[in-house]
């Protein structure tokens, strides 16, 4: 039985095609280890959204050449990096045998055959088959309680600064029926809380109505998320959705039902409308503003979360405090904050990198203080508390320590043992540092 070591970089998507990547290789007969020394292939799934990503994946290949003690093992390169770079890549980087698309990781079995035994690379930059499999067998799920269910591949925004729509192609939904199967599944075999995932999840738009017939909505997506809730399944949360495409009947339906969770991501991008202008967002500041209200009057306490890059072409100090005016104006409970990257091949790469490395680095740091702070206030709000957390995993530090999410995705960390694991357990919150909460078993 051939050992094969598979790491995996950037987004839940990516984690989700792991999974999946791992699926196919035990059911052809392969076994997946965690030890890359004894691995007969090693196989990467790349991310390529910002330079740092990118690179990571040209150091990690380095290592293992210089390292591994199996000197005849197979690298294989999936994922976004080896859809862009495609034939390149066997010049970029030394010692890679194959490299697999985005829409190619259904024939990863094959990809290992073809090049296995034979002095030649081998490539694979073809699209899905119409048969793929997209549910994830128990043992190769990232968590034996939380499970990622894709909804939507792809995008069609062509944001200026980003790759995505280059590495992953157009969007396309999956059928309702086939997503609803699926948790009914996942709701069988135990799991608390699902992720509907995608590039942008109230995009969804599926061909057919199957699967949907029967539920209302204003949007296909809030029809699946009715759907999806009458599963019963405990916990439903999505990510990412996209601004413009942010119907209020999705806070109507999260009003409506207990399953779906209190907490919606939003990527906001930049506070300065000439900024989302540029960025081609599709999306303005004050009908940003007009959802953000929307969700904040939901009957329930909805954490919003936002991604910011700062540092895109032309942005100007005036366009920075715009962004500083928004955050502070939208109390976020958690961001992710990111320098801007110029990805070749996007329309903004053709324009000036203007905003000097020093300049990024001193307004990441600004907004982050104010990030931060409506971060910490918002943690601080849970204080005294009992709330509802499902036991995850183990805290990193200790084994006595569990650690897992409440509902609005915040992370609480608290004294219980492993058995445990697994089940929605009342905390009381008692301490709150930076950005983790800590509480007691009730
Ligand atoms: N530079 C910096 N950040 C980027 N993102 C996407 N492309 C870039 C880039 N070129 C960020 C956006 C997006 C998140 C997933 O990554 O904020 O929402
Ligand atoms: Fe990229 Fe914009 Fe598509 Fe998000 S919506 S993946 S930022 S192009």
């Amino acid at each position: 039985m051939k050992k094969v070591y598979l790491e995996t970089f950037g987004c839940q998507m990516n984690v989700s095609d792991s999974e999946r990547i791992a699926t196919t290789l035990e059911a052809d007969g392969y076994q997946i280890t965690s030890d890359e020394d004894s691995a007969e292939v090693i196989l990467f799934n790349t991310c390529s959204v910002r330079e740092k990503a990118e690179h990571k994946l040209y150091t990690r290949i380095g290592q293992v050449r210089k390292t591994k003690q199996n000197q005849s093992a197979l690298i294989g390169v999936l994922g976004c990096v080896a859809q862009l770079e495609g034939e390149t890549l066997f010049q970029k980087s030394e010692g890679i045998d194959f490299v697999l698309g985005t829409k190619a990781v259904g024939r990863i079995s094959s990809a290992i055959e073809n090049t296995s035994g034979r002095h030649q690379t081998y490539i694979d930059l073809g699209e899905r088959e119409a048969n793929y499999e997209w549910s994830v067998s128990e043992k190769q799920r990232h968590s034996p309680y939380v499970a990622f269910v894709p909804i939507i591949e792809g995008c069609n925004k062509f944001c200026t600064y980003c790759i995505v729509p280059f590495s992953r192609g157009r969007e396309r939904s999956l059928p309702a029926s086939n997503i609803i199967r699926q948790v009914l599944d996942l709701r069988r075999q135990g799991v608390k809380e699902i992720h509907l995932i995608g590039q942008n999840v109230n995009s969804y738009r599926p061909k057919t109505d199957t699967g949907l017939e029967n539920f209302v909505g204003a949007t296909p997506f809030s029809r699946l998320l009715r759907a999806v809730a009458a599963t019963g399944i405990e916990r439903i949360k999505f990510t990412t959705s996209f601004p413009r495409d942010f119907h209020p009947d999705i806070v109507d339906a999260i009003d409506e039902n207990e399953n779906l969770c209190n907490w919606v991501h939003l990527p906001v991008q930049s506070g300065s409308d000439r900024i989302l202008k540029a960025m081609r967002r599709g999306h303005t500041i004050e009908n940003y503003l007009r959802r953000i209200d929307k969700i904040r009057a939901s009957r329930r306490d909805i954490s919003l979360t936002t991604d910011i890059i700062v540092g895109f072409p032309g942005e100007t100090i005036e366009d920075f405090q715009d962004t500083v005016k928004l955050a502070e104006y939208c109390q976020f409970d958690m961001y992710y904050m990111f320098k801007y990257s110029p990805r070749p091949g996007t329309p903004a790469f053709e324009l000036p990198d203007d905003v000097s490395p020093k300049t990024k680095t001193e307004r990441f740091l600004e907004l982050e203080q104010v990030l931060k702070r409506s971060q910490f206030n918002s943690l601080q709000k849970e204080l005294n508390k009992t709330v509802k957390v499902l036991a995850e995993g183990f805290s990193s530090r200790t084994n006595d320590i569990l650690s897992g999410h409440l509902a609005s995705h915040k992370i609480v960390n608290f004294e219980a043992g492993k058995e445990l694991l697994g089940q929605i357990v009342n905390v009381k919150i008692t301490e709150c540092k930076s950005n983790t909460l800590f509480g007691k078993i009730v």
